[in-house]
């Protein structure tokens, strides 16, 4: 207790006073995220806390986040050593790895493999939304099925097999049926991912929880196995791709990332090739599909926003084919509409930890080596200082004067992160979420369950999950396939 106190005496930063064993983890409550702007209010936006065993500095603000991970990019470039981060993707994860030069050819090798199935060139590319439209034309179907009598259902893991076909298609140039009960039940393990890796995540920072029976060993064990049976379901894939592997060929990502470790440094062994396949399912799946599922809750939360967009779409594609990507620069209030989407729910309110790489010093504050950093996203997208009314959802504040995508607003957005950590998928993603919202309002309406309280609440994780909100789709015309 004595060191404790101490502890608290000698603190470099502010921050509330932190309790003995837990520090400030019951002070957390349900939603960090919240919690963290709250903090910084009262301590400003670089603050302290104590979880467990770790000293934590938490980030707020557009200025503070974007001088740590922006100017002080490899600084800020780091990954704690949580135990949950040794269990993903076989222990060689890109994205859980702490910063280093096997890390830096790996992230490479991982953006280059991207590229070349997203925009590297135009074959690739329109293969891409092809497989996008074709998934997005089936969620159609299903959606329509689960409503056939006014039913309503959960929109959930409809929109979680949809992405998940995507990037396996991609990454195995194979995709898996709805109805494929394996396939649905590995992606239904791999929902609880984000409850364990998530900022603030209680068996990282009292690794000592594992060792007696209580709730936090039992969702630990249950994250282990998950991630087991996910990295040997990609293994499986990847391992077929090995015995048929023709130099001639790329014919998907597996096959990508096979060529290009064979060709790397001594320093990527050939395991880091499922590990890489590994990470990019898991990272491209759970953030994509919730997205969906949001863009989906408040269209029927918002009937009269739905009603604009669906006159927006009819005027601009017609009735008679299905929208493309190169409708969307002749539509800014359906990207308009996404990004006050990210905006408003935060659905990845805190980035993954980082920690410092070296003594650092932000806002005037000095951070020492290895410190653990939670970057509070939430913050930057509810600031009142950047954004009229943060709570109320309001897409048409993206809309210029002259009707266009305001690129300064937009760009004021942070979902994505920023320096050296920054996704590598954005591009992707912002292609598919387009896409399949584009093809979703063109054919169908969506409409609430009237007899539920719609106030979208969500459980806190890597990724804010909605609760389970029933809805019912209607389709608009006639229904259409991709041509
Ligand atoms: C990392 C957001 C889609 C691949 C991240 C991080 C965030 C994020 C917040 C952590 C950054 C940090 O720790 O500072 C999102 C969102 C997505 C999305 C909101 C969709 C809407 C994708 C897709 C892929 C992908 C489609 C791949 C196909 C990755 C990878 C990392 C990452 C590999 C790890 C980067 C690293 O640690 O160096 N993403 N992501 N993401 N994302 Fe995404």
């Amino acid at each position: 207790q004595a060191c404790l106190w101490f502890r608290n005496l000698k603190r470099r930063l502010p921050g509330p006073f932190a309790w003995p064993v837990v520090g400030n983890a019951l002070q957390l409550g349900q939603m960090p995220h919240i919690t963290f702007s709250k903090l910084a209010k009262k301590y400003g936006d670089v603050f302290q806390i104590r979880l467990g065993c770790r000293d934590i500095v938490v980030l707020n603000g557009d200025r503070v986040i974007r001088e740590a991970l922006v100017q002080h990019s490899s600084e800020f470039a780091g990954r704690p050593n949580f135990v949950s981060f040794q269990v993903v993707s076989g222990g060689r994860s890109l994205t859980f790895m702490n910063y280093s030069k096997r890390w830096r050819m790996h992230r490479k090798l991982a953006q280059t493999t991207i590229r070349a199935f997203s925009s590297a060139n135009s074959q690739t590319k329109k293969a891409f939304e092809q497989q996008i439209t074709a998934e997005a034309t089936e969620l159609v179907e299903i959606f329509l099925k689960l409503s056939s009598q006014g039913q309503y259902f959960n929109p959930a893991h409809e929109v979680t097999v949809a992405a998940a076909n995507v990037i396996c298609a991609l990454c195995f140039g194979r995709r898996y049926g709805h109805d494929d009960v394996e396939f649905r039940a590995l992606l239904h393990q791999m929902d609880q991912f984000g409850q364990t890796v998530g900022a603030g995540s209680l068996v990282d920072v009292m690794p000592w929880l594992q060792f007696f029976p209580n709730p936090v060993r039992t969702t630990f064990r249950n994250f282990k196995r998950l991630n087991q049976e996910f990295f040997t379901f990609v293994k499986s894939k990847v391992d077929e791709h090995r015995e048929t592997f023709d130099p001639e060929i790329t014919r998907d990502m597996s096959d990508a990332v096979i060529r290009g470790i064979s060709e790397a440094d001594v320093e990527l062994t050939d395991d880091y090739t499922e590990s890489t396949v590994t990470d990019l399912i898991g990272a491209g799946m759970d953030t994509v599909s919730t997205a969906l599922h949001w863009i989906v809750l408040l269209l029927a939360k918002h009937p009269d926003i739905q009603r604009k967009l669906h006159e927006l779409i009819d005027r601009v594609v017609g009735r008679d084919r299905l929208p493309s990507v190169e409708d969307r620069p002749h539509m800014p209030y359906l990207d308009a509409f996404i990004y006050e989407t990210m905006r408003f729910t935060s659905f990845v309110p805190v980035t993954i930890p980082h920690s410092t790489t070296s003594d650092v010093s932000v806002n005037g504050l000095s951070i020492p080596k290895d410190t653990v950093v939670f970057v509070n996203q939430f913050s930057v997208n509810h600031d009142p200082l950047i954004w009229r009314d943060p709570q109320v959802f309001d897409p048409s504040r993206f809309i210029d004067e002259s009707g266009s995508l305001d690129r300064d607003l937009t760009n004021n957005v942070l979902i994505f992160s920023a320096g050296k950590r920054r996704c590598i998928g954005d591009q992707v993603a912002k292609v598919e979420i387009f896409l399949f919202f584009a093809i979703l309002l063109h054919q169908c309406s969506f409409e609430k369950c009237p007899d539920q309280d719609f106030s979208l609440n969500y459980s806190y994780g890597l990724t804010l999950k909605p609760w389970d909100y029933r809805v019912t789709a209607k389709l608009r015309g006639n229904l259409l396939k991709q041509a």
